[in-house]
């Protein structure tokens, strides 16, 4: 995020209507699928209808959008790198550690969290460098996991860390160095708990492809897309505030809270407006008014009240 580049994306590109709300019509068993490692398979039984609350009348950006207009650094700086340098990366098997200050720490395996009761979200995301997107992921919420590990009274923050594998991610080995390792990130625990906050799976109906993040990653929709951490392998409930890869690496431009603020720019571009992929918006008229907490202060604010938000960036 330390270069602010154009997206590739032609302006050109209409959403179709979509396939994911018709995917039941396809559906494969997505656990029994994605440990089998092939291609992405779709979801199956446990999805429940989204509740309106959680999804947003506007069109969902293309698929082709969303899984190769990517920041992943692990594979590389450019937008592109990360889908077209990620085919080595193994998502299966996979383990989910959940330790720190709770009362039953337990290692859950891939299967179980895929068993998690998964619903359909629609969310904006709204990325720090002004891009922004409307993405349908298959998910569940992160407080139904913090649940199954009964938090203790003193945890106050939630901690997340990525996988570390230098032969399978590129980024990490250096040949594009850029980012301490692993990336690391945090929530307050009532942001955590926050239903909005979820634990993705899957994106328009299917498993996660590598360059989204597989097999689980976070989404915090009224935060900036960089707290979104993916391929998360860890997730240690503390008393204090957790590192955050991207405040390590800037601190005068990237804060803890990252809340999505209209009035407080990034100390190199104004937060004001947003390019929407495929909308043609990266200048002039195109480009759509930013919503303080990217249109979710309503579920939202309340979690702020008393704190200076243009402190808190
Ligand atoms: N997680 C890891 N591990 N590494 C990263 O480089 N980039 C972040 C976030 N999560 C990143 C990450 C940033 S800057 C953004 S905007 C989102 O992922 C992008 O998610 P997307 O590529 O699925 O749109």
């Amino acid at each position: 995020m330390s270069v602010y580049r154009p997206p590739r994306i032609p302006a050109s590109e209409i959403t179709p209507e979509n396939c994911f709300l018709n995917r039941r019509a396809f559906i494969a068993t997505a656990a029994g699928g994605m440990l089998a490692a092939t291609a992405a398979p779709a979801f199956a039984s446990t999805l429940k209808a989204s509740e309106s609350r959680y999804t947003v009348d506007e069109k969902l950006t293309p698929e082709k959008d969303v899984t190769t207009y990517n920041n992943f650094y692990e594979f590389g700086l450019g937008k592109g790198d990360p889908a077209a340098n990620s085919a080595n990366f193994k998502p299966t098997p996979w383990t989910v550690k959940v330790d720190g200050l709770v009362g039953k720490p337990k290692e859950f395996g891939l299967e179980e969290l895929l068993a998690m009761p998964l619903e359909d979200r629609v969310y904006r995301m709204r990325c720090v460098e002004a891009w922004s997107m409307v993405i349908p992921w298959v998910g569940f919420p992160l407080a139904a996991l913090l649940d199954k590990v009964e938090p203790l009274g003193d945890a106050k923050y939630v901690a997340f860390e990525t996988v570390v594998r230098r032969e399978q991610m590129p980024g990490q080995a250096g040949y594009f160095q850029s980012l301490p390792w692993p990336y690391v990130e945090g929530l307050r625990l009532d942001e955590a708990r926050n239903p909005l906050t979820l634990l993705s799976v899957g994106v328009y109906g299917k498993t996660l492809p590598n360059q989204n993040g597989a097999p689980i990653r976070l989404v915090v929709p009224w935060k900036y897309g960089f707290k979104g951490i993916k391929s998360i392998v860890k997730i240690t409930l503390t008393d204090k505030q957790p590192p955050s890869t991207w405040n390590i690496s800037a601190p005068n431009e990237y804060g803890f809270y990252a809340n999505v603020n209209p009035k407080v720019d990034h100390p190199r571009w104004s937060q004001a407006t947003e390019n929407r992929i495929g909308e043609g918006g990266f200048f002039g008229a195109n480009r759509r008014p930013t919503l303080p907490f990217n249109g979710y202060a309503e579920e939202v604010a309340s979690l702020y009240s008393g704190m200076d938000l243009r402190a808190n960036f």
